[in-house]
């Protein structure tokens, strides 16, 4: 996630790029820049911090002479937060400014061939290669050098570029990573989402994958990537304001709901080989320290703590290595046994959460190694660890995790098949069959998003049910956790999340008519376990809802069946919590509940 902004018109060019970055600043905020194009030289305006703090810089001084520009509100994903690596970027004379949103997976091999051919980069940014790239291809026109770069870059992407010696023309080009361009009378903007220019147009171009968009003051021509060009696709903008911002969803839940697929796409990027192989090139940890661990504690809170759940599968099974996990605020009360052979793994999406800084500093403090898992670069939980492994979900807004959860889901397979690579305790057909599995993944999750509909119809009448349970067993059991903790923080219904097998132990007691009982059985090595308890579950009263996989044979048990795509167990996690998501979003909608700020939580968690 990052916010692109472009404009050629004769506006005061400022006057537009930074309310249309103020508009984009729900995409990241951990620095922005405008780049003001004279006509004879760029005015590159950059700085660390919120809009707010780019405003002030931009306000300090006269821009009248700009004739046109893009901006950038970032978040970051390669390289630290600073000054530096802000967009936009250019060469090093200055002629050309990029911005970019989204990943240039081959960007580290990009940037070799430009060093030994004699560039100096000055950021830690992916970004930074398209600015050379264009430099180097001076003899092209602009467009034609973008696409050149685009046909070399490989990954999710989105890209507004300029030469200084031509103000009246911005090359947008996209895949991937959103990006659209409002139509004025004799001014153009490009964006990465409406709310950028709305106040200034309500006619829109779309801007499909692989394309190249050529924006002028009086015209807009869009391309394809061997150059041929196409007829643009103009609509007309019916949303106001809020409901822009939030990309036409009712809400930001639901809208990070539906960017699952695009941000597992991204976590996966670039860290699985053509050969079958899991590539952590990010996770500097030397491999023969990797070999020397014998224990790992995975320590986290909420969501976060189930991601934790699948891992101990996960890393037990593929590694044979002892996997102990801790809910953060307890880990330190119970006096555990840590040493330097300890891997210590603290998850958390905002890396700020207080109980998992304050247990993964104490397990640092004993000796133990320590890998963070966090959303945000560069923090805290970042900057304690020896090694970071980040997911690449983009800002979530909502309170309730979705888009982290998966993410996290997946950065923590991709360790588990690292640690196996690394320890040898998997045979590489193995590793190959499962990274094959995690490239279906962003395919699959789009499909299971495909039963919302069908969800929100089964949850129509349940806007009175007051009793929940979630069920599983093995992989499925984090699973069922998840769904019931969502449930609990919108819905305000009482929801348990259970082992399955564990019912019968007590909460069985608390199954009659009216309770719903939902049970995940994608996990095919427990499933008829599952259905067993589930049947138990119906035998007393209990409605019966059941998350299965495509073609499974799952009886008659369920009064509802919902069914996600086929993979192996453990990596079906992935897909199995989206229906849950759903299923809580619509009963807390039904219950006419504000989703994406439920009742006494915060998004972030800084006190004990
Ligand atoms: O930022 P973290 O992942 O450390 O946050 C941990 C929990 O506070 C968080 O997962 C919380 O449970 C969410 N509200 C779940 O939706």
């Amino acid at each position: 996630m990052c916010g692109i902004v472009g404009y050629v018109g004769p506006r005061p060019v400022t006057d537009v790029l930074v309310p249309g970055l103020a508009h984009l600043e729900y995409r990241g905020y951990d620095s922005a820049g405008v780049a003001l194009n004279t006509g004879t030289s760029f005015d590159l305006i950059k700085t660390a911090g919120r809009i707010a703090d780019l405003e002030a810089l931009v306000d300090a001084e006269d821009h009248s002479n700009a004739l046109s520009g893009i901006g950038h509100t970032r978040w970051a994903t390669h390289g630290a937060p600073n000054t530096v690596n802000a967009h936009p970027h250019t060469d090093e004379a200055g002629d050309v400014v990029v911005v970019h949103n989204g990943i240039i997976e081959n960007w580290a091999d990009l940037k070799k061939k430009l060093v030994e051919s004699g560039h100096e980069f000055i950021s830690d940014t992916d970004t930074e290669v398209v600015a050379h790239m264009v430099a180097d291809r001076a003899d092209m026109t602009l467009r034609d050098a973008v696409t050149d770069i685009m046909n070399q870059a490989e990954g999710a992407l989105a890209l507004a570029v300029m030469r200084k010696s031509e103000p009246d023309l911005i090359i947008g080009a996209r895949r991937g990573s959103p990006l659209v361009v409002g139509r004025g009378d004799g001014e153009n903007f490009l964006a990465s989402d409406i709310p950028a220019f709305l106040e200034h147009t309500r006619e829109m171009v779309i801007i499909e994958d692989d394309r190249v968009v050529e924006v002028r003051p009086e015209s807009v021509r869009l391309f394809d990537l061997e150059g041929n060009e196409l007829e643009p696709e103009h609509r007309k903008i019916d949303w106001d304001f809020e409901a822009a911002e939030k990309g036409g969803y009712p809400t930001f839940m639901l809208k990070e709901i539906h960017e699952q697929p695009h941000a597992i796409a991204d976590t996966l990027a670039g860290r699985l080989s053509e050969t079958g192989r899991v590539v952590l090139n990010d996770l500097d940890l030397d491999p023969v320290l990797l070999r020397s661990i014998d224990k790992v504690f995975v320590i986290a809170c909420g969501t976060s703590y189930h991601a934790a759940m699948m891992a101990k599968y996960a890393i037990e099974r593929w590694t044979r290595l002892p996997v102990e996990i801790d809910i953060a605020s307890e880990f330190r009360y119970r006096d555990p046994v840590l040493d330097d052979r300890s891997l210590v793994i603290g998850i958390s999406q905002s890396g700020e959460t207080i109980d998992t800084l304050a247990a993964v500093r104490y397990a640092k403090a004993q000796g133990a190694k320590l890998i963070g898992v966090s959303n945000v670069i560069d923090s805290a939980l970042a900057r304690e660890s020896h090694a970071v492994l980040y997911t690449r979900a983009g800002l979530e807004i909502g309170v309730a995790a979705t888009k982290t959860f998966t993410t996290q889901l997946v950065a923590m397979q991709l360790l588990g098949l690292y640690l196996a690579q690394v320890r040898g305790t998997l045979d590489p057909g193995a590793i190959e069959l499962l990274v094959r599995e995690l490239e279906q993944l962003p395919e699959q999750v789009a499909t299971a998003l495909e039963s919302s509909a069908a969800i929100e119809e089964l949850t129509r009448g349940w806007a009175d049910v007051r009793d929940y349970f979630f069920l599983g067993r093995s992989g499925d059991f984090p699973v069922a956790m998840e769904g019931a903790l969502k449930l609990k923080e919108i819905a305000y219904v009482r929801a348990e999340g259970y082992a399955a097998g564990e019912m019968k132990h007590g909460p069985i007691a608390l199954i009659e008519e009216g309770v719903v009982v939902v049970g995940v059985a994608t996990d095919t090595h427990v499933q008829a376990k599952t259905l067993s308890n589930m049947e138990e579950m119906k035998a007393r009263g209990g409605t019966i809802v059941l998350v299965a996989e495509e073609d499974d044979d799952v009886g008659e048990v369920a009064d509802h069946v919902i069914r996600v795509p086929s993979a192996s167990d453990l990596i079906c996690t992935v897909t199995a919590v989206i229906p849950l998501q759903l299923l809580s979003y619509h009963v807390a909608t039904a219950r006419g509940l504000d989703v994406d700020k439920p009742r006494n939580l915060a998004k972030t968690v800084t006190v004990e």
